[in-house]
């Protein structure tokens, strides 16, 4: 046992004296990074496995998780060729905010726990590629943090939580920190089971456990970050009637997500809020038309991340029904799966007008802070530009259903 604690103890101090070493190291490798997979291994790399896998998993058997992504590798894309795409232009514009690219930040909670710069890191990196950052209600940072570190156009994510009273709360407060949009999640009655979490121990908030101390140990870095700079609690309920410590705040939120929640919810919200509102979490074409009804400006097609219920389609899949379904009554974005540029490009040509993305900005955020989530989007909006210069397609505008093609042999082709 003494030996087994020397050893501990001498790996200890070699991990803790390697320390700027291998920072530079990780920083350097997120630079290298060609792909999301490659900034998602730095990531894996940086992180302790119960953090890691807090961020890559999903619910129960993880099927949606990889439904999302085997449903874009199962489409291909056709392309032109003789086309004058020496400038291609992949901005284009949402709720009549011009962005650089259709690629915007997904709310993703509690993010300092990935690490400090957390949804401040994300909004800048957001920001400084020329796209919007939502914010989401579970965040590490307040609202009026984030709002002023990166003053950049934002949106904001919350539930319909039990407590009209918070959600009016949060939402009022958003408004006068000048947040452009308010984006509604509908897919949480409850939340899921993830089994990697449960086998990891995974708490909020976390639980130190011999395990999470040895995954710690391992991760110096991360460690040094969490403990000097800890970001483990909902920082927009926490001075609320959560009240207290991460314990008690962690209880209360899970005890808002209200099973009971229905349209005339979505109704109060519409009344409650001035500006644009996002519907996001929807699958079922018959869904977005009801979220539209109720003056919903815009529904993300999604089912955050294969996050919630296992064996959901996947978010492309479901997406032509959707845009079908809505037409030009509002703007459809989709989120789930988004790795590469072709993808966004696949979205696109199934009619989405944007995608989101969750993992890839988190993992770069885990891989790097604000600098990792960063490199992430400069990967995919120069993914997003060579795929469009390959397809003949000289815009984000001039992509269509005629580049996509579902797997099967191809039929005649139309078109001059
Ligand atoms: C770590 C993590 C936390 C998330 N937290 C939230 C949240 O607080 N609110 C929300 O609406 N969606 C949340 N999501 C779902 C994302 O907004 C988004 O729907 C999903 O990540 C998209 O799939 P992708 O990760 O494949 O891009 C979260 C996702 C992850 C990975």
């Amino acid at each position: 046992m003494t030996d087994v604690l020397r050893l501990l103890a001498s790996q200890v101090v070699q991990d803790l004296r390697g320390l700027p070493r291998r920072g530079r190291a990780a920083d350097r490798r997120v630079a290298r990074a060609g792909s999301v997979e490659e900034i998602r291994a730095a990531a894996r790399a940086a992180l302790p496995k119960v953090i890691f896998e807090f961020v890559d998993g999903g619910a129960n058997d993880e099927r949606t998780v990889r439904r999302n992504l085997a449903d874009f590798d199962e489409i291909a894309l056709l392309p032109r060729t003789l086309v004058d795409v020496s400038a291609v232009d992949i901005s284009t514009t949402v709720l009549g905010q011009s962005i650089a690219a259709p690629i915007i930040g997904a709310p993703t909670g509690l993010c300092g726990l990935i690490h400090h710069d957390g949804e401040v890191g994300l909004a800048r990196a957001m920001h400084g590629a020329g796209s919007i950052y939502t914010l989401a209600a579970m965040s590490s940072y307040t609202i009026e943090e984030v709002a002023t570190a990166s003053p950049g156009p934002l949106w904001f994510q919350t539930y319909l939580w039990r407590d009209h009273g918070i959600v009016r709360g949060l939402i009022e407060r958003a408004a006068a920190a000048g947040f452009g949009a308010l984006v509604v999640t509908v897919d949480v009655p409850r939340s899921a089971e993830r089994h990697r979490d449960r086998r990891n121990g995974f708490g909020l908030p976390p639980r130190l456990t011999a395990r999470t101390l040895a995954g710690g140990l391992r991760h110096p870095r991360w460690t040094s970050d969490f403990v000097r700079r800890p970001r483990i609690t909902a920082a927009n309920v926490a001075d609320g009637p959560a009240g207290g410590d991460a314990v008690s705040v962690a209880g209360y939120v899970d005890r808002q997500f209200d099973p009971a929640a229905t349209w005339d919810d979505l109704a109060w919200l519409r009344e409650a809020w001035d500006g644009p509102l996002v519907v996001k979490g929807v699958l079922d074409p018959a869904d977005a038309r009801m979220a539209v009804e109720r003056g919903a400006d815009a529904v993300v097609v999604s089912n955050h991340g294969g996050r919630q219920l296992d064996h959901a389609c996947s978010s492309i899949g479901a997406l032509p029904a959707v845009v079908d379904a809505i037409g030009d009554d509002a703007e459809v974005y989709l989120d789930g799966g988004i790795r590469r540029g072709s993808d966004v490009v696949k979205a696109l040509g199934m009619g989405a007008r944007a995608c989101l993305v969750g993992r890839p900005i988190v993992y770069g955020l885990g891989a790097g802070g604000a600098a990792g989530a960063a490199r992430t989007i400069e990967i995919l909006q120069q993914e997003l530009r060579a795929a469009l210069m390959l397809l003949g397609a000289p815009s984000v505008r001039e992509i269509g259903p005629q580049q996509v093609i579902a797997p099967g042999p191809i039929s005649a082709a139309a078109g001059p």
